[in-house]
């Protein structure tokens, strides 16, 4: 896979898969621009991956807001002259709430960021590919877009919602050069994965430990995955080998879908 002087968006571009992802694609000859919106986690991301100004730029940007992504597409647009792939990747896992005692707010705020997020990004994006007559967009959903799980409700709508929004986009441009699928990650080592450890057991954090063990022995591959393991589908899907493939979503989960 080759992606010398590709210009590639990747939200949640600080996070714990966006971050490896970075180095993935720069690996392979890109040049990258990271969206997020914690400038300090930005700013460390950019030092540890080591690029020069030339190849990398880095955006505070809230995804929800549409002016930031505006902004963002533009930015790449003037600096790169191209924005050849985008890596819809930021994510809210939410509250563990039961429906029942939820509130509007709450379920809101995760939609806005996991499924509104996705739409800006892949609406001003588009625009920009659709003009170049080329292009690949990799929305990252979860399995959590394909079951169900007590206590999760909006994090689990809101990832089922991006199922059909990436196949939707994929239809209005299968003839246009542009591609759009999505990774579909479970159980993927970072600061997310940390946080729904602590949602399983709020009262006890001497149990954190016990909780990993439980999740792990739920994976038929009995372990967390590592982000370069989502990152390499990622790359694959965004690159020239996968031609033939739009409106997909590839599971990275250890078997868990199969189950
Ligand atoms: N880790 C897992 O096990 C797992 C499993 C399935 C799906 N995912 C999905 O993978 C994606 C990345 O998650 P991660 O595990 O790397 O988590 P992470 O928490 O390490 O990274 C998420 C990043 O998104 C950024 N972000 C959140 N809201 C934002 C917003 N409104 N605007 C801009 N940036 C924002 C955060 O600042 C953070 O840097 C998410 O979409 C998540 O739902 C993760």
């Amino acid at each position: 896979m080759n992606f010398n002087d590709k210009a590639v968006v990747i939200t949640g571009g600080a996070g714990g898969i966006g971050k490896i992802t970075a180095k993935a694609f720069a690996d392979k000859g890109a040049n990258v621009v990271l969206v997020d919106m914690n400038p300090d986690a930005l700013a460390s991301t950019k030092e540890e991956l080591g690029l020069g100004d030339d190849r990398i730029l880095t955006v505070t940007a809230d995804v929800t807001n549409e002016e930031d992504v505006a902004r963002f597409v533009a930015e790449t647009k003037a600096k790169f002259g191209s924005l050849d792939v985008l890596f819809n990747n930021a994510g809210f896992e939410g509250p563990f709430i039961p429906i029942k005692d939820s509130d509007y707010k709450t379920f809101q705020k995760v939609m806005e960021v996991n499924v509104y997020g996705v739409f800006l990004g892949m609406k001003h994006a588009l625009k920009v590919m659709e003009e170049q007559g080329s292009g690949a967009i990799v929305n990252t959903i979860s399995n959590a877009g394909f079951i169900g799980s007590a206590g999760m409700s909006p994090y689990i709508a809101s990832k089922h919602a991006v199922v059909g929004l990436t196949k939707t986009a994929a239809l209005e441009h299968a003839d246009t050069g542009v591609r759009i699928n999505g990774v579909a990650p479970a159980a993927i080592d970072t600061q997310m994965l940390g946080n729904i450890e602590k949602n399983m057991s709020p009262d006890n954090p001497d149990n954190i430990e016990n909780v990993r063990k439980q999740i792990q022995a739920s994976v038929p591959m009995k372990r967390y995955g590592l982000p370069v393991e989502v990152a390499q589908v990622v790359l694959f899907l965004a690159s020239d080998e996968a031609s033939f493939v739009t409106g997909a979503t590839y599971p990275v989960d250890g078997g868990s879908l199969a189950t």
